[in-house]
């Protein structure tokens, strides 16, 4: 069964504790976090302080997408702010400092993840994929909600998914931009499991049928 994780990048940041906590009725598996530094990607979101809020607020599980330059500054910070699982973008540093930036999610009991933009090649998880919990493939360039689904990501999650279940089984696949419930479809059959969406669950009249939809698409 996938997984459906709602950006609260569309979410109303004013009712934020509201807005999280219909989703989880509504039965998300985890609210998706995204932080934007205004050097990795050209925008602007959220980070430590919003986090904490949203931790006191929600016993969902946060997955944390850092899109923000050497990452490896900010993991025990966000970490220690709440979040259940930790994304780098494998762009952001050296493949060293990655390493570090996922050893010190680990050691303070947290889940560590590895996220590609669309131009990085499916080789580019290989140093990591022994080591994480979770693999993020971005299927629209990361930086805004609300973007048009990159059907040639297709090939490269079919690709990860291949790596995975030969390397780390346990590993989660998942996918972020675009998603809605035909492209949900797609993504599944190439082999994702867990399913981000901004848009198309915060902007649906009935945000509880957005999510059942993408889990059955
Ligand atoms: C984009 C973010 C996404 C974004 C997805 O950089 O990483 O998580 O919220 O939004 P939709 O689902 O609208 O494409
Ligand atoms: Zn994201």
């Amino acid at each position: 069964m996938v997984k459906v994780a709602p950006s609260i990048l569309s979410a109303d940041f004013a009712k934020l504790g509201a807005e999280v906590e219909e989703i989880r009725l509504g039965g998300a598996d985890y609210v998706h976090f995204d932080v934007m530094d205004g050097r990795f990607v050209p925008n602007i979101s959220i980070g430590i302080p919003v986090l904490k809020s949203l931790r006191r607020a929600t016993d969902l599980f946060i997955d944390a997408h850092l899109m923000i330059l050497e990452p490896l500054r900010y993991a025990e910070a966000f970490c220690r702010a709440g979040a259940d699982l930790v994304n780098f973008h494998v762009e952001a540093d050296s493949e060293e400092n990655i390493l570090a930036a996922i050893d010190v999610t680990h050691s303070l009991g947290r889940k560590a993840g590895v996220t590609v933009k669309p131009a990085t090649d499916a080789d580019a998880v290989l140093p990591f994929l022994e080591k994480v919990d979770l693999v993020l493939v971005m299927t629209v360039e990361p930086g805004f909600g609300g973007q048009s689904f990159m059907y040639d990501m297709l090939p490269k999650i079919a690709a990860i998914r291949g790596f995975i279940d030969r390397m780390n089984p346990s590993c989660e696949l998942e996918v972020d931009g675009g998603i809605d419930t035909v492209t949900a479809s797609l993504v599944k059959e190439a082999g994702a499991n867990v399913l981000v969406a901004g848009s198309s669950v915060f902007k649906a009249p009935d945000r509880a049928a957005a999510i059942r939809n993408l889990r059955n698409a």
